[in-house]
């Protein structure tokens, strides 16, 4: 069983959004726990003050240090930081733009913790002494600005649900899918065979199971190079399909 905390201003935000397919399976199956939890719980004063000034001026307000250590060390019932989560099997994930990009790997990393507390981002900031002394992890989930960590946090709880053993309907589904190899998914069809004038290609039709595997190699090949040169660049071609490649552009 795999816990996720999430540590927001907006726990309302995520009513619901936990109760739709793979991730509503696994959590009825024991597989995973959600919970959400409200970061003013862990202050002090009769306002629940979250967050102050930033030191040296500027725009905006910076998320405090305090409650969101305090929030951590409650929930995980540890106080040594990043290398006592670890050893622990826990992992403290610091949701902002300034973390390093969530991968398939590190989703898949993170499926096999115990416990994934999830600290969601606000305002202009977060003080960096939750980067430097509290967080295993500061992730982001791409390059664009978020108005906070709230919907990357679901983006989070579900690429790594899914990835948790019995959570798809066959243990190896998550297997053969994009990114697994390095390469995107291939193209799929199903019926009608002629749609506004498109036809399914032949060779799907044909019952050929190793031209059909030769096909969606080559279709996904294509595809991640057109749409991702950057993952493109790191694929391994036999020679084959470096020929089949170059006779297609032609
Ligand atoms: N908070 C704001 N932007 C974000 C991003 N891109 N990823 C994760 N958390 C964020």
């Amino acid at each position: 069983m795999l816990r996720f905390d999430i540590i927001t201003i907006f726990p309302e935000f995520f009513r619901g959004v936990f109760d739709f397919g793979i991730v509503r399976r696994a959590r009825a199956a024991g597989l995973v726990e959600v919970a959400a939890h409200d970061l003013r719980g862990w202050t002090h004063d009769r306002h629940k003050v979250v967050d102050d000034r930033p030191f040296g001026g500027g725009d905006g307000m910076v998320l405090k240090p305090e409650p969101i250590f305090e929030a951590v060390e409650s929930l995980t019932g540890l106080t040594g930081g990043a290398e006592s989560f670890r050893q622990a099997s826990k992992r403290v994930v610091l949701l902002s733009p300034q973390g390093r990009q969530l991968s398939q790997a590190l989703a898949a990393e993170l499926a096999g913790a115990e416990r994934v507390v999830v600290v969601c981002g606000r305002y202009e900031g977060v003080d960096e002494r939750v980067s430097e002394g509290l967080a295993t992890d500061e992730v982001s989930i791409g390059d664009y600005v978020l108005s906070g960590g709230e919907p990357a946090a679901v983006v989070l709880v579900d690429a790594v649900t899914r990835l948790i053993p019995g959570a798809l309907g066959s243990e190896t589904s998550a297997v053969n899918e994009s990114f697994s190899e390095g390469i995107l998914d291939f193209p799929n069809y199903t019926r009608p065979v002629e749609f506004r004038g498109r036809r399914v290609p032949e060779i799907l039709l044909s019952g050929h199971h190793a031209e059909v595997a030769r096909w969606r190699r080559r279709a996904a090949l294509r595809k991640t190079r057109r749409n991702r040169p950057d993952l493109f660049a790191g694929v391994e071609l036999s020679e084959k399909e470096r020929a089949a490649l170059d006779e297609e552009d032609e």
